[in-house]
């Protein structure tokens, strides 16, 4: 797949480099910096390469958006049309300090995405896990037991695209259902972000759903 990195940080670096170790071709873009855009894509190595935002937008399956809220406005207008993308956010609808949703309930950090890019497939995903653990999980794709990860979205085309993608960092992907479930996967963040912080056992910690028959 070709897969654009908007917002090369904690996230997109991250993710954006499992994506290219697992043979996608990857554009890194927007950060202060484009010497980070370029290391990031000499390290991740393949055929990742730098570029403008509007550099990644173009002639890519998928789009992923990880930069923080305050920012989505301006890299969507730097990244320009986005019609027919799916574009996989993992940013948080969280309020300058970040210490809370600004986008909650009745609505969420993805469903408010979609109506300002309506001609894109958006898929949330990759948010509810800390980047520490993503290259642990990577490292461990092999072993029998994945931790969840869970996607939600409207398309199912997109859907099982951002599966797969999920399938190649190493996790299982759970579908949660279409993209209003981002109302409940949002706030879950905040739960995972509380047990990787604020915990002693450091940050690298994954979730995994286990289903059991039902004993009467
Ligand atoms: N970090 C996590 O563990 C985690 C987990 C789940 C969800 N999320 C969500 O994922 C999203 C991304 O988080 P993150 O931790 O990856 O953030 P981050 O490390 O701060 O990355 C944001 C990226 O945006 C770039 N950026 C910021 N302001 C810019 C500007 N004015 N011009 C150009 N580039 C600019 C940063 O550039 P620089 O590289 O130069 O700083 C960086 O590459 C957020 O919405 C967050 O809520 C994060």
């Amino acid at each position: 797949m070709r897969i654009g990195i908007l917002g090369s940080g904690l996230m997109g670096g991250k993710l954006g480099t499992l994506f290219a170790r697992a043979g996608h071709d990857v554009v890194f873009s927007y950060a202060r910096e484009r010497s980070k855009l370029e290391g990031l894509a000499r390290e991740a190595g393949g055929r990742a390469r730098a570029g403008t935002p509007r550099e990644a937008a173009q002639d890519v399956d998928v789009l992923l958006l990880a930069v923080h809220w305050s920012r989505v406005d301006d890299v969507l207008a730097q990244a320009g049309n986005v019609d027919g993308r799916i574009l996989v956010t993992c940013s948080l609808p969280m309020n300058a300090d970040d210490t809370g949703l600004v986008v909650a309930h009745t609505s969420s950090g993805a469903e408010e995405l979609a109506k300002k890019v309506p001609g894109a497939h958006v898929v949330s995903a990759f948010g509810t896990v800390p980047s520490e653990v993503l290259f642990a999980v990577f490292e461990a794709r092999e072993s029998e037991r994945r931790p969840s990860l869970v996607y939600s979205a409207d398309d199912e085309e997109a859907k099982a695209t951002v599966a797969t993608l999920i399938r190649d960092v190493g996790f299982d992907p759970v579908d949660a259902g279409p993209l209003e479930i981002a109302r409940y996967s949002e706030p879950f963040t905040l739960l995972m972000a509380r047990l990787a912080y604020e915990g002693d056992e450091g940050p690298a910690i994954a979730y995994r759903f286990e289903r059991y028959e039902e004993q009467n």
